[in-house]
């Protein structure tokens, strides 16, 4: 039987950062995935460019059951601290939008990165494809290291270890290897998990009431859009992407891991505009079509087709803008301003970023990762710790990563 310090279970970004920061701290680490390539999500990351990291980094980008969870591990790995990495690998990088860092290459360069980063202390095995049929908790060793604690029943044999690190990620994207094998884990340990539900995800409306805008596939505009009551509402402003089902795009994605099944989303479709006021001085020196005039605020396309709704809510907008009444104009402002709309769903995990909820933080300490079952990390995705779209998830992967692994060698020592 093999023996190991501690297994990492996932090589993902989390697992494979772990790995490398826990070798250089002197364990002997095991990190074992059932996929046959490594490090899948991050090679499709950022469109192959990996978005890794957010220079703005708070907890306050972050959704969670316990929203200060994430506090501790994102100021004890900061995104400079991955920068300082970056460097040192020679990895050139550039700014692309609030903050966003991405590689000027290739995803491939993190990976390689991060493999280098294991193979530089010489204490990190990696088997890949390798299937994990069966954790066990023995027992915890009397000296309090927790060595020899577990039992990993794997497709290349049963190993020993102190400990386990859970970061096999979430939901999304299950033709490349996403499993729910994290949350069955923490079943297994009777820990909690928070009802897992796809995140950063296009949301898709009524087929029939989708109809009209269905032609729009493709169109792109800067909108800002909000979700949730008067009190509690968040927004953003961002790109809004029309699909043949729904929307997507920056802004939608946002939205969607905040939205709440059955209710409404809202779009201002020209922010920053007062579409009201300009419609009215339009109308006094104009006599083009309003159609015309609309394009002036969003793209021609979507001008036509909003006008074409007018009759079927009861406007005629289908004119001159000389000719339209103050009542007309004024229902046209407000829809384009304030268009609110109820997503029948989401794409799924199929095509969402990543999966919210996951293993209750409640039972995870925020200095180590470890769980109220001792000797049993999580780290990344698993967890109820949820980024927004820009590198935010990376950087929480790296930060989760780092913290157990400093705990993992303190355990040892
Ligand atoms: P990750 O998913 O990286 O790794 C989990 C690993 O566990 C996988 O290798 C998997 O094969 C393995 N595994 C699963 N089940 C297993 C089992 N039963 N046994 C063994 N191994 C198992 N984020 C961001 O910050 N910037 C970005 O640009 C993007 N872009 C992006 C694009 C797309 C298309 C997606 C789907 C996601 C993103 N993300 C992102 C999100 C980001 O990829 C994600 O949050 C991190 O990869 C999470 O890192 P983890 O290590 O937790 O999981």
């Amino acid at each position: 039987m093999q023996s190991f310090d501690a297994v990492i279970i996932g090589a993902g970004a989390a697992g494979l950062f772990c790995a490398g920061v826990a070798g250089q701290l002197g364990m002997k680490i095991l990190v074992l995935d059932h996929s046959e390539k490594v490090a899948e999500k991050i090679r499709i990351s950022g469109g192959g460019r990996c978005n890794f990291t957010n220079l703005g980094t708070t907890a306050a980008n972050f959704l969670s059951d316990n929203p200060r969870f994430c506090r501790s591990a994102l100021s004890r790995y900061t995104p400079q601290d991955f920068l300082a990495l970056l460097h040192k690998h020679q990895i050139a990088f550039h700014e692309k939008h609030k903050g966003q860092l991405f590689c000027d290459t290739s995803a491939e360069d993190i990976i390689q990165m991060l493999l280098a980063e294991c193979g530089a202390s010489g204490n990190v095995t990696r088997w890949q494809p390798c299937a994990v049929k069966n954790v066990r908790f023995l027992s915890a060793s009397p000296r309090g290291d927790y060595a020899g604690s577990y039992e990993i029943d794997s497709d290349r044999g049963t190993i020993q270890c102190g400990a386990v690190v859970v970061a096999t990620g979430g939901l999304s994207i299950p033709k490349i290897g996403a499993t729910d094998f994290g949350y069955r884990l923490a079943k297994q340990f009777e820990l909690p998990l928070i009802t897992t539900r796809p995140a950063l995800v296009p949301l898709t409306f009524d087929e029939e009431a989708w109809a009209p805008f269905a032609q729009l596939s493709g169109l792109s505009l800067p909108v800002r859009i909000e979700t949730g009551s008067k009190k509690e509402k968040i927004g953003f402003l961002e790109d809004l992407l029309f699909t043949h089902r729904g929307l997507s795009g920056p802004g939608v994605l946002q939205i969607s891991s905040y939205w709440q099944a059955g209710t409404p989303i809202r779009l201002d479709l020209a922010p920053d505009t007062n579409v009201a006021e300009l419609l009215s001085q339009a109308k006094g020196r104009s006599r083009r079509l309003i159609a015309n005039e609309v394009a002036t605020l969003v793209p021609a396309r979507l001008a036509d087709t909003w006008i074409c709704q007018g009759a079927s809510l009861g406007h005629d907008w289908a004119r001159p803008i000389n000719e339209a009444s103050d009542k007309a104009l004024f229902a046209l402002a407000e829809r384009l301003s304030r268009w609110e709309l109820t997503p029948t769903g989401t794409e799924g995990y199929r095509k969402a970023e990543v999966t919210a909820g996951g293993v209750d933080t409640k039972a995870l300490s925020s200095q180590t990762m470890e769980s109220t079952q001792p000797g049993l990390y999580f780290i990344g995705e698993v967890v109820d710790v949820t980024g927004w779209l820009g590198g935010y998830n990376f950087q929480w992967a790296w930060a989760s990563a780092f913290a157990c692994a400093q705990a993992l060698a303190l355990r040892q020592r």
